[in-house]
Parts: C-alpha cells; structure tokens; sequence
C-alpha cells in the first residue's frame, strides 16, 4: 500500500473510511454515522456509537485470551523499582478502583482529577474513571498547587486521586501539600480525595477528608464497563493558551479509540506483538496517548519511566531500557536526546548496550533540529521520525506513516499530512498561498475523529480561539510552510505559547504572574532560544517609581513568584528589570522585536516603535543573561 493511495482512499470518502477504521475498536452499539455536519463549524464523529474506554484497553485482551502478556513495563531507575504488569493483573487493580468509586457516587460524566507522578497507578486510575464512564483530567506533577486550583474550579471534580508524591532527581516532590493548598484556593470542593502513599513519602491524611488509596478500595472487586456515547468525553487535558486560564481540551471517546488504533497501526507501525516507549509524562497528551491509551488500545506492551533522559543515572538509561525490554519504538521529544548528546557527544553509552530491536525512533512535541536528528540517525542507526501534533489533535497530524509506506525523511519536516487532515498555509486574510511561502497553518475542516470538538464548558472561547480568524478551518497558532512535494515545515507559533523542553507553557500567563508582584509596573515575558530546552522564557519588568528597594531583590522575587504560581516546569529563571518596555506609539508591546534582539536577528526597527533607545537596553541586558550574541539592528 501507498501513502498516496491511502490518502486519497480518505479523501474520496472520509465517511467510509473512518468507519472502516472504526471496526478495529469494541463497541457496545457499532455506530451507523460517521459524520456530523449539522452544527458546523462544530462536527461530530459516530454520534450513535456507544463504547467503553476501558474495556477495548484492558478486558478485550483478558477476553481474547491475551490475558497473561505484559501491559505495562514500570521502569523506575529514581526509586530502584522494575515491575511487570499482565493485562490479568491490570483488570484486576482497574475493576477494584472503579468499583470502590461507583459505590462513592462517582458516576458517568463525572470528573476525577488524576494528580499522579509516573507510577502503575496512574494508569490504574485513568482506566478505572473510564471504566465507569466518568472523565479524567490529569494534572502534570510540575504544576503549583495554583494551576491545579484553576483546574479544579473549571472542571469540578467530584473525586481526586493523587500520589504521595513525585520524585525529581535529588528531590522529593512532596504532593500533599500542593493539593491541599490548591483545594483551598478553589471555589470548587471536591467531595472524595484518595491518596496513593508511596515509600518516599508518607504524606499526611486528613481522616476526615482524604481516603488511603487501599482502605479506598478494601472490599471492592469489580464492575462491568459503562457504555458511553461516542461524543461523550473520555477526558480533558488541560493545555497552554494565550491567557493565565489553560485551555480545557475535550476528547470524544469514539473518535479517540479510533484514531488512537489507527496511529498505532499505520503510522507507527506498531502491532500486539510490539513494545512502545514513549518517554514522556502522564500528564501531558504524548504520555495520555501513547503511554496510555494506543498501546494497551492495540493490545500491545507500553513502557512506564520514572525517570530522565540523564542523571538517573547516566545517559546510557534509554539505552538500557531499550534492550532490556526489547523496545521496538522510542517516542520521545527532541530535548531529551539533545540532553544526551550533551553527555554523551560520542555515544559511548549506547556501545555499551543491545539496540538491534528497535526498528524507529519518533521525535514531537518541539521542532526537531537538524543536528539533533542527524546525531540521533548515526547514533541509533533507525529511521528518526519527526511528526506533528498537538494537545488538541491528541494524535498525529503530519508525519511518516511507517505502517503504510515509509517515506523519504527531510530533515526539518515532520514530513506529509495523515489522512483526516487537510493541511493549508494561508496568509493573513485567510487565502491560501503558494508552495513554499511561510504563512498560518490551518487545517480544513472537518477535523478526523478524536479531535476536540470543544473546550470544557467554552464553546465560545472554542470559536475564537481557533474557528474565527479563519472560516472553514481550523487554526493551529503554528506558522510554517509546505514544499513543492507536499512536506510540511513548522516554524513557529504564531501566539504566545513556547515550548520548554517539549513543554507547552504561555508566556502571557507568567506575565499574568510578574503583574501581581507589588513593585512591578509592568512587564513582558518572551521565548528565547536555549541549546538543551528548545526555548527558554526570559522576563522584563519595570519598576514602580519610588521603589527603593534593589532591582536584584526584586528581580529574584519574581523568579519565585513563578515557580510558586505556575510551577518548577515553567523554567522561569531570568528576568531583566529595565526602564520600558519597548512600544508602539498605540502601546503595543514589541514582543516580537524583542525576540529578533535574542536571536542576533537582523531587522529594520519598527516605525511606530515610540523610543528606539530602549532597544538597546534590551539588548544589553539580554547579552547579560548570554543571548543576543550579536547587534543587528
Ligand atoms: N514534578 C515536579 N517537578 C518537575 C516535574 C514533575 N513531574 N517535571 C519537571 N519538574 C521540575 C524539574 O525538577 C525542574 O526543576 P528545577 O528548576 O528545580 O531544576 C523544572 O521542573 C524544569 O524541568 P525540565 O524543564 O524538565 O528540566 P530539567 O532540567 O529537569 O530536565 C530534560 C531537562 C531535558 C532532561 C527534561 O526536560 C526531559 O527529560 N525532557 C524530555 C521531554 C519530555 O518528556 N517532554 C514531554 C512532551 S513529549
Ligand atoms: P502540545 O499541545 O503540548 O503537544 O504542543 C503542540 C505544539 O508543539 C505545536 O502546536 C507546535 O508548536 C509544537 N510541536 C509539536 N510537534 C512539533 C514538531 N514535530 N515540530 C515542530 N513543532 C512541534
């Protein structure tokens, strides 16, 4: 097969071939429509469709007779733990929590909030809320307790599962006490709070409050599958906007499991005799589907690691885990190799070790460098694959799809769109542009299935944040470009998200932070570019007149107030105290001058600019911080 066949196999007739591709999932009532136009631009997929999440991810293997073969792999070189879970097993643990929380009240359409460092039981406890037709929402561990906050007000759990604790190399994350602070900053209550203890860290429970994840469950045994409707959400995922408030990304359960089956199959090339890795977390979507979902979806073995790319405790981990466990595939994101290669320039852990098993390696999440995937190649000796999605797609947009034809790698491209997709560049009355020219990348709508159909409880925020600017698509906030041979190229974004070792983090809302700093008149966060995370944000303030306390203090204070509000995850470590900011006459900020000014880049200043001076005390405080090597303006 061809991956142009395929594609157009879609495109004459998405309706036939999703519902084709529909037939690879369990449903308890096979849907009859594919397609549902008549709200649009709001579309849904197999609306009459009724199916169970957890049941196609873990009891149809039990049922078909694969109930002994390894589900989850748990690696955890920061605690010293290795642990094989069967699929047998995972049923057992999935039925006895759904069971307990069914028998709490905790019912179909209901949101749990899953607050879980990369242990068996996040799994365990994702599935178990889908068991029972309720909806996750979990939340990364390198969040403060104030994220948490807005997440739980704006999907009002009625339960919360979360660990004792995390554990960052050198330090316990203590997570108790972030979940207390956060439920008392929310408006919101949630009604039942189990606490998983692990060995690091006996957190202390509130008896009144917080139920021990095992006394939970005492006397519980299992519960059959709740059948939801195929546009019932399986979750949401909170992700970066251009604001403080994260956008509420809603995940259709039909349209999930078939295109998550559907990834596996055709473009990862991923089969039930297989082991996947995708080293990431279980707080982000790469770990929610491909830690997850798709692997247990297609019955296969997915690897569980608790740990870093180096230092846990060397960068020879991935190696190691590669060939112990057979791994076929490695997804992971590009930072986590250029840490490596910081180690480890020439390789000389990966000698050490077996690697003939794995076949490919996938890159997301950040653009991929040319150097990193080049290095990546001659090291590994596999096809590098860079793809690209997002949060919103919770799948593969552009990328190889090694499963149907393997396709010429250029590096710099995550290479041609995957069927469900149309992708167009347009420039900025929403007109279509030539090959090769750098414009908006937007996809034609209808999105395939699986897509979000909308934001929690923000129809209206859904709209303009992606379906107004340009009618009959759908705007990614990415700009780039596609070649003569249909490779799509991603470049940028067009908003104020960054990507922070693989991290989609908004700078407007770390602005939203520094404003709330007393001695802060104003100020501007940007992107800047940073040799092992991709971007790294840098921050500008100015200070009130009449502060006579020292800009250093201040300037510290703010780093704090960050880490604090948003979390360690943002990677907020400089900030700049300057006079003004740079302007437009109207008031605008120059963010975007201000990053050319980090790059070295060479620009005209900006006519309305209304003091070019100021230009130059970014510059010079940007050289203090190590960037902005070079004047070109
Ligand atoms: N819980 C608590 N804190 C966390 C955390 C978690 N789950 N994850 C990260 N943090 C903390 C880190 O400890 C660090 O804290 P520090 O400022 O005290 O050092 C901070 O958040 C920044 O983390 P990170 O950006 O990950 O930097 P790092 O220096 O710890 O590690 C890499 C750098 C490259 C090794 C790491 O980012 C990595 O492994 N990236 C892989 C990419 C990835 O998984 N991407 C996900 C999408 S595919
Ligand atoms: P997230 O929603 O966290 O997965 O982040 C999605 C964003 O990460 C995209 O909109 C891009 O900006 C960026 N991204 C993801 N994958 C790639 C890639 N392969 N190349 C370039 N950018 C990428």
């Amino acid at each position: 097969m061809k991956y142009k066949d395929e594609y157009q196999r879609w495109l004459n007739d998405p309706d036939k071939y999703w519902l084709k591709a529909a037939e690879d999932i369990d449903w308890t009532k096979f849907p009859e429509v594919a397609l549902n136009s008549s709200k649009a631009p709001i579309y849904s997929w197999f609306d009459d469709g009724m199916v169970n999440t957890c049941f196609n991810a873990v009891d149809r293997h039990v049922q078909n007779g694969m109930g002994a073969k390894t589900a989850i792999i748990y690696d955890s070189p920061v605690t010293g733990t290795k642990k094989k879970i069967s699929y047998s097993q995972l049923l057992i643990s999935v039925n006895r929590l759904a069971a307990a929380m069914s028998s709490r009240g905790v019912k179909k359409g209901d949101r749990a909030i899953i607050y879980m460092p990369m242990i068996p039981e996040a799994l365990i406890a994702m599935l178990a809320v889908t068991r029972i037709g309720a909806i996750h929402s979990v939340v990364f561990g390198g969040f403060a307790s104030n994220e948490l906050a807005v997440r739980i007000d704006d999907c009002k759990p009625k339960i919360i599962i979360a660990g004792s604790c995390g554990i960052e190399p050198g330090r316990v994350v203590e997570y108790k006490p972030l979940l207390d602070e956060a439920i008392d900053q929310a408006k919101h209550k949630p009604e039942i709070r189990v606490i998983f203890q692990r060995d690091e860290c006996n957190a202390e429970l509130n008896d009144a409050l917080d139920h021990d994840w095992f006394d939970f469950q005492k006397g519980f045994e299992k519960i059959d599958p709740v059948p939801v409707g195929a546009m019932d959400p399986v979750y949401i995922l909170y992700t970066s906007g251009t604001t403080g408030q994260p956008k509420g990304v809603v995940r259709p359960s039909g349209g999930h499991l078939v295109s998550l089956a559907w990834g596996m199959k055709n473009h990862y090339n991923i089969g039930p005799d297989d082991v996947f890795w995708a080293a990431s977390d279980v707080g982000w979507v790469v770990g929610h589907s491909y830690i997850v979902y798709a692997p247990l979806i297609v019955g296969c073995t997915t690897v569980l690691f608790e740990g870093k790319p180096v230092g846990t405790p060397d960068p020879g981990t991935f190696w190691r885990i590669i060939s112990e466990y057979k791994v076929k595939s490695l997804f992971t994101a590009p930072t986590a190799f250029r840490a490596i290669k910081r180690e480890d320039p020439n390789g000389n852990y990966i000698e050490k070790y077996d690697l003939s098993c794995l076949a490919s390696l996938f890159l997301a999440g950040e653009r991929a460098d040319p150097d990193t995937v080049f290095w990546a190649q001659k090291m590994l000796k596999v096809p590098v694959i860079d793809h690209w999605w997002q949060t919103e797609t919770g799948s593969v947009i552009v990328g190889n799809p090694l499963g149907i034809e393997p396709l010429e790698i250029k590096v710099g491209s995550p290479s041609v769109p995957m069927p469900g997709y149309k992708v167009a560049v347009l420039d900025e009355n929403g007109k279509e542009i030539s090959n090769g020219e750098l414009g908006a990348i937007a996809l034609k709508l209808p999105l395939p299935p699986g897509t979000l159909p909308t934001l929690w409880n923000a129809e209206t925020r859904f709209k303009v944040s992606y379906l107004n600017n340009f009618p009959g698509y759908y705007e990614t906030g990415d700009a780039g470009l596609i070649d003569r041979d249909g490779y799509v190229y991603i470049m940028a974004r067009t908003d104020d998200v960054i990507n922070v070792a693989g991290h989609r983090l908004s700078t407007g809302a770390m602005e939203e932070v520094l404003a709330t700093h007393d001695d802060v008149a104003e100020c501007a966060v940007i992107g800047v570019p940073d040799q092992l995370k991709g971007e790294v944000p840098v921050g500008f303030i100015c200070i009130n007149s009449g502060v006579n306390r020292s800009s250093e203090l201040i300037e510290k204070e703010v780093v704090l107030l960050v880490r604090e509000k948003i979390g360690p995850v943002a990677s907020f470590k400089t900030v700049a105290a300057i006079n003004r900011l740079p302007k437009t006459r109207s008031g605008k900020i120059l963010r975007s001058t201000m990053v050319k000014i980090a790059n070295s880049e060479s620009f005209k200043v900006p006519a309305t600019i209304d003091d070019k001076t100021i230009l130059d005390e970014i510059y010079l405080a940007l050289r203090r911080y190590g960037y902005a090597k070079n004047k070109n303006f």
